[in-house]
């Protein structure tokens, strides 16, 4: 079999390595892929970026691959799973229609009001004037998004009104994130501890994936801007056995079944992003239409079962009868950045050092390439070192005894990924 990958992430890179074990797998190809995939056994790139979506189809029918697995939103949201379904190639994700959960915070609210779904309250503005008196009624913090696609920097936490209105001029005046920021969306902030929920849905039936928690803040003890996730491990302890019913009662299975009563079918990942209160209350902060990053690091250590197996019976409609096995063990990865990463950051650092991958310890490349035979960083987050271990302590000593034996000039990484739940076992 051939796989394609679209997407040039951490995600990716774990994506391929899981789907190259596949006995029935000959050959992976990620378009564009990264360092990392260029060099991984059974994988290869190839240059075509994410949002041709022409280009990748061309590709892929080139290639008679026997199933493309997209990566990131942006694709999805603008319809590459319609587009290779009438192509009859097959693809794995939703559709343009059903990607609305992820690329409008404004329809996902308005879908989650309409079939009681808890999230924070909210109001959606296109106009300055209307939305800065919505402030006067608010109190702080307060949270401003711009409704569309933003690449992860489109959340403002508010500490007060200045800061409210500035951001709400930013976006609806300064359209400082372009059309993404054309729609705003003001909602209420949300105190508790987040977690990843995610499951793979064929149409019908769903499966869910392991939990896992995310680091969103840049530095230590989660201070400093939001990121694209500094880490992350599975499983997450604050999802009890019974929070977790709690999630697929309240959150999933309404999700998937308010879609249907839309008329919509939801077929690939859907991740819902929770706030979990601590009077136990569960909330979605957001819905991903997309397995996150650095999520899917830990998770594909995790993951026993061949992920081909589990794609092939999602888009054959048969998750009722699949059950993917998890690893009892732990797994937890730390994303090395470059300094100053999120805002400005160096590129063309030189990494080297033991960046090999073992089953219980994976070095996943993101923002890396290959120039003149030499690994240099080629984005923000550029590795995520992952390992499972006997208990979350263990796999979190091996990560960072890893990162010892790695190099990379200007190396920005936490030094405390896994410590919510460390502090809980
Ligand atoms: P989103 O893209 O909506 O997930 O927002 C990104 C991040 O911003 C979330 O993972 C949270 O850390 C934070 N965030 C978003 N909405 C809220 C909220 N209503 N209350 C508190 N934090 C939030
Ligand atoms: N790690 C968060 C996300 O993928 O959206």
């Amino acid at each position: 079999m051939k796989v394609l990958i679209v997407g040039s992430g951490g995600r990716e890179h774990a994506l391929a390595w899981k789907v190259a074990q596949s006995g029935r797998v000959e050959q992976v190809i990620v378009a564009p892929g990264n360092g990392g995939t260029a060099t991984m056994r059974k994988c290869r790139n190839a240059e075509v970026e994410v949002d041709d979506i022409y280009g990748l189809l061309q590709l892929a029918e080139r290639e008679d691959v026997d199933f493309t697995l997209i990566g990131p939103e942006a694709p999805l949201v603008a319809g590459i799973v319609d587009r290779f379904a009438a192509a009859d190639m097959r693809c794995f994700g939703p559709s343009a229609e059903a990607a609305q959960l992820e690329g409008s915070k404004a329809f996902a609210k308005q879908f989650m009001d309409r079939h009681g779904i808890p999230t924070a309250a909210w109001a959606e503005f296109d106009q300055v004037e209307p939305a800065l008196s919505h402030l006067e009624k608010q109190s702080y913090p307060l949270v401003i998004k711009a409704s569309g696609l933003a690449a992860g920097k489109g959340v403002i936490i508010a500490e007060d009104r200045a800061q409210a209105e500035s951001a709400i001029r930013n976006m609806l005046e300064m359209q400082q994130f372009g059309s993404a920021g054309a729609a705003i969306v003001i909602e209420e902030f949300l105190h508790g501890e987040e977690a990843s929920f995610i499951v793979m849905a064929d149409g019908t039936d769903f499966i869910e994936f392991a939990t896992s928690q995310d680091h969103k803040r840049v530095h230590d003890g989660d201070q400093g801007p939001n990121t694209g996730g500094m880490g992350a491990y599975s499983p997450a302890p604050v999802v009890t056995p019974q929070l977790r019913q709690q999630v697929l009662d309240q959150v999933i299975r309404p999700t998937l079944e308010g879609m249907r009563a839309d008329g919509i079918s939801y077929t690939g990942f859907l991740y819902a992003g929770l706030m979990i209160g601590s009077d136990g209350n569960i909330r979605v902060l957001e819905y991903n239409c997309r397995l996150g990053d650095p999520e899917t690091q830990p998770l594909m250590l995790r993951l026993q079962s061949d992920l081909v197996d589990l794609v092939q019976a999602a888009l054959q409609h048969r998750l009722a009868d699949t059950k993917p096995h998890w690893h009892s063990k732990p797994a937890l990865g730390v994303v090395m950045a470059a300094q100053g990463y999120p805002g400005e950051y160096a590129q063309d650092l030189a990494i080297g050092g033991k960046l090999h991958s073992t089953p219980e310890c994976a070095v996943f490349h993101a923002g890396t390439s290959l120039r003149d035979g030499q690994l240099v960083s080629s984005g923000g987050r550029v590795l995520c070192v992952t390992a499972l271990g006997d208990d979350l302590q263990q796999a979190r000593d091996r990560a960072y005894q890893r990162i010892d034996e790695i190099s990379m000039d200007q190396a920005h990484y936490r030094q405390d990924i896994g410590h919510r739940a460390l502090g809980k076992l």
